[in-house]
């Protein structure tokens, strides 16, 4: 695992973000627990998430449903049959793969050999080095090239059609051996159903194979007759929602990225069939409009197109971030088509048509979805923002500090009030005033244990974007406080009105969608 990525693990843990589930029994493999200020990110996350899809949008609305659904609606989704993931067992290891995973590492090494060899040549010819002349003349990284296309190509032939025969083939054929054993001792590839299972005693005696939800869409596809007569939206509309979703991954790794239990921020957009083109691109762009406004660079965001398309979709593509192992899936835009509320109305045998004054006929509206994982939201946040930084210490000399720089508005903290010295209550007392008035506004924190430098420093940890340090002069001369800025350090002197002013102005919702 790479360095950067422990730290973030281990911060996350220190701090109070993010704790493994149930860690005194040695824990629950990808289920995790938010701490306290795990817990204010997470909803902050959401919070700006929901002001910006549903509040400030006149046509989009929000919709709470529950976690258990009728059983049919699985059926009608497609998720009994085909929401399944190719798994393989070494039986030396008795470890269990995703088959594609497998392959997806295997094409990986050899990226890392194309790597190495870039640059290698790169140090070699120094600035006149032409990267992509060299990657498509130099013959030793061209069949590097070469070998990943083919097997990129077989393996998205494989999963297309199903074919688990031709998975264990490829697998075979790349000598591809298990990471822990060593060995190519495989079983067959099977195919193995995401869902969660449970049962429901409804009658006595009699019960009923229920799932937890995979996804929160299907609660908005059941209840999109309900809204749509009850807010009496007009097509193009959305329905928005927030709430966990649950998939028994077979690989569970890389932290909060891949759970078992998670949260999804999901906006179904009902469209007029044959519009579905133009609304893709509408949503793709806003949506990567919304990642930039949190100060994420562009370099650090990019669109990937799918060529494999989920059985429900006639375009997709990813909104993928760069997390500490790379390039992967944040979010998912999704041109859906009519396919889940017409399967819906298939199998419920009820109608969900729509009745378009514009165009005086009924039609099974057409579906853009919007999604995107709350917790990889949270990972990616966690790793764009923590930071080793070299500064001056109080005497001018050069010390390291910790720093999440969390935009403003997702600090879980927004101001610490700290009084200088802890056992003066002059300075105590005044500096739990200004804390009672702050935390009617926005969450504070009053903190008067150890010495200043130290208390900015576990602020600078958590990402609190000010500190306001009650000292003598406040009390004794201008009733001016100290307000520290986490970015920039500068400190300046301030009335406690101004201060609180910078504060809610720069970490309200207000400041990025104005
Ligand atoms: N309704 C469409 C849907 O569920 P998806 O691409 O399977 O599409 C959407 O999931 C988003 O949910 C992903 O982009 C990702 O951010 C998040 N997600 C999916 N599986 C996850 C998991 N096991 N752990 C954490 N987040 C996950």
């Amino acid at each position: 695992m790479d360095d950067q990525f422990k730290k973030i693990i281990s911060h996350a843990k220190e701090y109070g973000f993010v704790y493994p589930s149930s860690e005194i029994y040695e824990g629950l493999s990808a289920v995790y627990d938010y701490g306290p200020m795990g817990v204010e990110l997470k909803n902050n996350i959401k919070s700006y998430w929901w002001k910006s899809m549903v509040q400030m949008h006149d046509n989009i609305v929000g919709l709470d449903a529950a976690i258990f659904m009728h059983p049919k609606t699985w059926k009608a989704s497609g998720h009994v049959d085909a929401f399944n993931d190719p798994m393989i067992d070494n039986k030396d290891s008795n470890k269990r793969y995703r088959a594609d995973v497998l392959v997806e590492d295997h094409i990986a090494k050899i990226e890392a050999k194309v790597n190495k060899e870039v640059a290698k040549a790169a140090k070699r010819f120094g600035d006149s080095f032409d990267e992509a002349q060299y990657k498509s003349t130099n013959p030793r990284v061209m069949g590097y090239l070469d070998k990943m296309q083919g097997i990129q190509d077989r393996l998205n032939e494989a999963m297309k059609a199903g074919d688990m025969t031709a998975m264990k083939t490829l697998i075979e054929d790349e000598g591809i051996v298990c990471p822990i054993s060593g060995t190519k001792n495989w079983t067959e590839v099977r195919q193995f159903n995401l869902m969660f299972s449970t049962q429901l005693g409804n009658i006595a005696g009699e019960e009923t194979a229920l799932y937890l939800r995979p996804e929160t869409a299907q609660g908005i596809f059941v209840n999109f007759l309900n809204v749509q007569k009850t807010t009496r939206q007009k097509i193009p509309f959305g329905i928005a929602q927030i709430g966990k979703a649950f998939r028994n991954e077979i690989v569970a790794r890389q932290f909060i990225f891949r759970m078992r239990e998670f949260e999804q921020m999901e906006m179904q957009f009902f469209i007029q069939p044959g519009t579905e083109m133009k609304w893709y691109e509408y949503w793709k762009e806003t949506r990567m409009k919304w990642h930039r406004s949190l100060g994420t660079p562009e370099s650090h965001l990019r669109f990937h197109k799918h060529e494999n398309l989920a059985h429900y979709a006639n375009a997709a593509a990813d909104i993928e971030f760069q997390f500490p192992f790379g390039f992967k899936e944040l979010e998912g835009i999704h041109s859906r088509t009519d396919f889940d509320l017409g399967s819906h109305q298939e199998l419920s045998g009820k109608k969900l048509q729509y009745f378009d004054p514009e165009l005086n006929e009924n039609y099974v509206p057409y579906v853009l979805e919007t999604s995107i994982g709350c917790d990889r939201m949270f990972l990616a946040m966690l790793s764009e923002s923590l930071q080793e930084e070299v500064v001056p210490d109080s005497k001018g000399n050069e010390t390291t500090r910790t720093v999440m720089k969390l935009h403003p508005v997702l600090a879980p903290v927004k101001a610490a009030i700290l009084p200088l010295v802890k056992n003066k209550p002059a300075l105590t007392e005044h500096a739990k005033k200004i804390f009672d008035e702050l935390k009617l506004y926005t969450n504070c924190q009053y903190d008067e244990k150890d010495a200043i430098g130290r208390r900015y420093r576990r602020q600078d940890a958590i990402g609190t974007p000010y500190c306001i340090t009650v000292d003598f002069e406040t009390i004794e001369d201008d009733g001016k406080v100290t307000l520290r800025d986490r970015d920039s350090l500068e400190q300046k002197r301030v009335t406690v009105a101004e201060a609180k002013a910078i504060i809610l102005e720069n970490c309200s919702e207000a400041s990025l969608l104005g």
